[in-house]
């Protein structure tokens, strides 16, 4: 690996493992301490990001099935997928992200995709968020713009946490360290913060999962 390809923030981590190994901490692998409480939280993120996709994926299959998607809840949901991850959720990640690569080497390029995910996760749910509130979903040409791409975004987000969670989480959940959990607990802002920080995302949330009910009563 070229060091120049290396993130400035995963150099860091390395050189903080190589402290902890010249200086102490444990870092020996233990599979059976409880699981981290950043680590519950990010799985939280996830379940509400996999409701969040399958609420999403029922406007755009009622889009396609006879045009009555909705498309201020399209664009709630998208909104959502544009700022809470890039605060809360991608933070706490990429600090995991560096700590593992520096306990299994060999996960790099695997690491580096996820990396990547990230970077461009952000700038298509940006994209897909500025094709929702400019494209006209009464007209057939825009509505099928709206199906194909909102589609794509779908499919890209489930992928990610798909690798994350049947890869990526368990070896956290392995190699980790409880002085590294600490810091990616850190890597989230902390709840005084989050009113201040947050633009309503907690509320967001709840408001987005009442018009999926309104719209899909049990
Ligand atoms: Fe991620
Ligand atoms: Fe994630």
């Amino acid at each position: 690996m070229q060091a120049k390809l290396v993130p400035f923030a995963i150099q860091r981590r390395a050189s903080s493992l190589r402290h902890v190994r010249e200086h102490g901490g444990s870092v020996a692998v233990n599979e059976n301490r409880g699981v981290p409480s950043a680590l519950v939280q990010l799985r939280q993120d996830h379940t509400n990001f996999a409701f969040l996709l399958d609420a999403l994926e029922r406007e755009v299959n009622s889009l396609a099935a006879d045009g009555r998607g909705d498309a201020p809840l399209m664009l709630s949901i998208v909104a959502y997928f544009e700022g809470y991850p890039a605060i809360y959720h991608h933070p706490a990640e990429d600090v995991i992200y560096g700590h593992l690569l520096c306990h299994v080497p060999t996960f790099g390029e695997r690491i580096f995709a996820l990396l990547k995910d990230h970077e461009q996760l952000a700038g298509h749910t940006g994209h897909v968020r500025s094709v929702l509130e400019i494209t006209d979903i009464h007209d057939p040409a825009g509505r099928r713009r709206i199906i194909d791409e909102v589609g794509d975004f779908i499919a890209d987000e489930r992928r990610h946490m798909s690798a994350e969670e049947q890869s990526f989480f368990p070896n956290a959940a392995r190699y980790l360290t409880t002085e590294q959990w600490a810091e990616v607990g850190r890597a989230r802002p902390q709840v005084k913060d989050r009113a201040f920080l947050n633009g309503g995302f907690d509320q967001a949330l709840s408001e987005i999962k009442l018009a999926y009910l309104g719209r899909n009563p049990r």
